[in-house]
């Protein structure tokens, strides 16, 4: 059973995944190569455990407990001291993650397993150059953000790792309160930000040709296939609604869908002109001088209440 946990890189993702695995009851190292998310990581760990707290779905002493068993590092050779399982989950630049990973593959046990959160990069690619003994304790473990709210943590078994491994760390994603989905490709995206990107570009086509308005497109997602999606998957809706009628939908549709191989002409510009979203105070909606804040805390209490539901999907 893995106990002890190093998470090298504390940022939007680090510092989640750390407090999560804290909260199995690991022991968990956090390193960053950097002074200002070092610096930042106990107030934001701090933050998502007090907020948990607060909505009454943690006790205020499973908080602290959490807090107290995350110890954050400066030095990589003393984050992973006994470490039996690191993820790194710095920048999503492959020349990196590989330094990071040569550098991992010289310090770690030869037992310990070396598990990347990369949402893009191939394992394959990472992990080049390391001996074949290392390659076999390597793998993807990509979560979704915020990784204390999202059930999903997708975990390669791309035939490189033997299954006695890889169940370890499914056990461990398991008490950590996870839904671990095994990916058998190496695959750009993997499985959850295919299905994801997919329905992406159709949704900004739909803007695109002003089909709706950006309201009512995302009324149509949160109240026709998001509601349906958030409890029953898509191969379970196809069996009940029957795959003929699923096969005839989708001879008519398919022709009509966006099937474009780059990210869409809109969203381009918005993006070129630093319109970005909240972090820039508009994107599809706009968000006026401070409602940002409150905008995402909204998200996080809705995807609260969505994972205590979920416990019954
Ligand atoms: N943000 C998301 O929604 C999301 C979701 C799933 C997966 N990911 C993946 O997680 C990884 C991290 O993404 P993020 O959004 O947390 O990035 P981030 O920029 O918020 O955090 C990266 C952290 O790594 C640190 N860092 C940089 N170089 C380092 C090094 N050499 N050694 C140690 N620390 C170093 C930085 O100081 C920073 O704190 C990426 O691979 C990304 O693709 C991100």
């Amino acid at each position: 059973m893995i106990g002890r946990v190093c998470v090298a890189g504390a940022g939007t993702m680090g510092h989640g995944i750390a407090l999560t695995y804290a909260l199995a009851g690991c022991r968990v190292s956090l390193y960053d190569g950097f002074e200002p998310a070092r610096a930042a990581a106990p107030r934001r760990i701090w933050e998502s455990l007090s907020f948990l707290a607060e909505e009454g779905f943690l006790r205020e002493a499973e908080a602290r407990g959490a807090a107290d068993r995350i110890t954050l590092f400066d030095t990589l050779a003393e984050a992973v001291r006994d470490a039996e399982l690191v993820l790194e989950s710095v920048p999503e630049n492959l020349a990196l993650k590989r330094e990071l990973f040569a550098e991992l593959d010289a310090l770690c046990p030869p037992d310990c397993v070396l598990a990347s959160n990369t949402s893009s990069l191939p394992l394959s690619g990472i992990t080049e150059g390391l001996r074949k003994e290392r390659r076999a304790m390597a793998m993807v473990c990509h979560w979704y953000n915020p990784p204390f709210l999202i059930p999903i943590v997708e975990l390669s078994f791309f035939g490189n790792m033997d299954a006695e491994v890889f169940e370890r760390v499914r056990e461990l994603h398991i008490r950590a309160g996870k839904q671990p989905v095994k990916v058998l490709k190496d695959i750009p995206g993997l499985v959850a930000n295919r299905i994801l990107h997919a329905m992406a570009r159709e949704v900004f086509h739909l803007i695109e040709i002003e089909a709706a308005s950006p309201e009512d497109i995302d009324r149509a997602l949160k109240f026709g296939p998001g509601f349906r999606a958030a409890t029953t998957g898509l191969l379970e809706t196809a069996d009940m609604g029957g795959l003929d009628i699923w096969c005839a939908a989708e001879d008519n549709l398919f022709p009509e869908l966006n099937n474009a191989d780059r990210a869409c002409d809109l969203l381009r510009d918005y993006a070129a002109r630093g319109k970005l979203g909240v972090k820039s105070g508009e994107g599809f909606f706009p968000y006026p001088g401070g409602t940002a804040t409150a905008v995402v805390a909204a998200f996080r209490k809705r995807l609260l209440t969505q994972l205590r539901a979920s416990g019954t999907y």
